[in-house]
This record gives structure tokens, sequence and C-alpha cells, in this order.
């Protein structure tokens, strides 16, 4: 991810997914600033954090990375986030596939459209030879989306102070891209 890719839009039959603004920390705050959404992390942002985080994703748009926001086309409101960020997994640097949706858009199949937009984007324009998801155990909703864009549990390991499914998906057993 050396070179500089120009401004990341991912198209899907409901959703833009696109970069982030600063005037996106209110509705954003939304997702991230609820309790429940919010309750495989040590506690939800405060809106301040939530404009911290959003610069710091807007840093890594250049590389091709960052969270980016989820947008319905119908009402161009934003309802979430997803997109492609670096972990470090015991001193590796993995591309992982990240997705939050606002608590009253949830089971419309909102996130696995974006995360298949994100797998996509990442295994084709990105040139990342795989993807990962790093799940709490507990998070079934989360695991089911990773689960139905084709990434498999490849190990569990103790991350971030907890213990992480490993989802991985390979780009050579990946299918098409399709919108
Ligand atoms: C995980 C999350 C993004 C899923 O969003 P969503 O738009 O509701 O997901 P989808 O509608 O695409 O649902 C995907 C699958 O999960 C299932 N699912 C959704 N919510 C569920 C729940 N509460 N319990 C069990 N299964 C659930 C759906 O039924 C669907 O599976 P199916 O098609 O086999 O029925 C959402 O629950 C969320 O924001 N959670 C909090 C943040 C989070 O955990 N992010 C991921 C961190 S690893």
């Amino acid at each position: 991810m050396g070179e500089s890719i120009a401004v990341i839009r991912l198209e899907t039959q409901r959703l833009v997914l696109r970069e982030l603004t600063a005037e996106d920390a209110p509705a954003l705050h939304a997702v991230w600033g609820d309790a429940e959404t919010m309750r495989w992390y040590p506690r939800p942002y405060t809106l301040e954090e939530t404009g911290e985080r959003i610069a710091r994703y807007r840093a890594l748009y250049a590389s091709g990375a960052g969270l980016l926001g989820v947008v319905l086309r119908e009402s161009g409101e934003l309802i979430g986030d997803c997109g492609l960020t670096w972990q470090d997994v015991k001193g590796v640097q993995e591309p992982e596939i990240g997705y939050h949706v606002r608590r009253d858009f949830w089971k419309q199949g909102l996130a696995t459209e974006a995360a298949r937009a994100v797998r996509d984007y990442a295994l084709a324009a990105l040139g990342c030879d795989h993807v990962i998801s790093l799940i709490r155990p507990e998070n079934l909703p989360s695991r089911r989306v990773a689960e139905k864009n084709g990434l498999t549990l490849d190990r569990v390991i103790f991350w971030r102070g907890y213990e992480h499914c490993v989802y991985r998906l390979a780009k050579a057993d990946a299918p098409a891209p399709s919108r």
C-alpha cells in the first residue's frame, strides 16, 4: 500500500461508502457513542473521541485504508462505518475489515453488504492477498457477517485483553466481486 489512492468511494445496491469528514461526527456519535453497539469495546466513545478518530482515519485514506462512512443511498443518511484498518496481530500487520451499524438499522443485511464491498476493494484495488476480521467469540452478529462474506475461523487468539476469533479469507478463495 505504498502508492497514493484517489478519494475512496465504494458503492453497493443500497449503500455508498465514502471518506468520513469532521461534519460526520454527530451522526457517527449515534453509533460509536451507543453503549450497546460498543459493548465489545472498553466503553463507548465520547463525541470528542469520535472527532479524533475521524481525523485519524482521514490521515489513512491516502494509503487506501481507514474506516469509511456507510451512507444510505435513499436518504443520504450516515448510519455506520465500515472499512479496512491495519492491525498488529502478534507482531504481523494484518488488513482487518471492521464495521459498526446504528442500532435501529440492524438485521437488514447492511453490515454484510458494506463489508462485502470492503472485502472486494481490499483484495482487488488494494492488492491485499487476504483479509481478516477480529471478533470476540460472543459477538455472534459480527461472526455471521464475516461468515456470510466467505471468511472462515482461522484461530482464536488473545488480543487486546480478550479472546478474539480471527476470521480470514485468502484472495485465492474469494468469490468474484459483485454488487
Ligand atoms: C455486527 C453488526 C455490524 C451487524 O450489523 P447488521 O447490519 O445488523 O448485520 P446484518 O444485517 O448484515 O446481519 C448479518 C447476520 O447476522 C445476523 N444477526 C444480526 N444481528 C443478530 C443478533 N443480534 N443475534 C444473532 N444474529 C444476528 C443476521 O441475522 C444475519 O445473519 P442471517 O442472514 O443468517 O440471518 C451490528 O450488530 C453492530 O453494529 N454490532 C455492534 C458493533 C460490532 O460488534 N462491530 C463488529 C466488531 S468485530
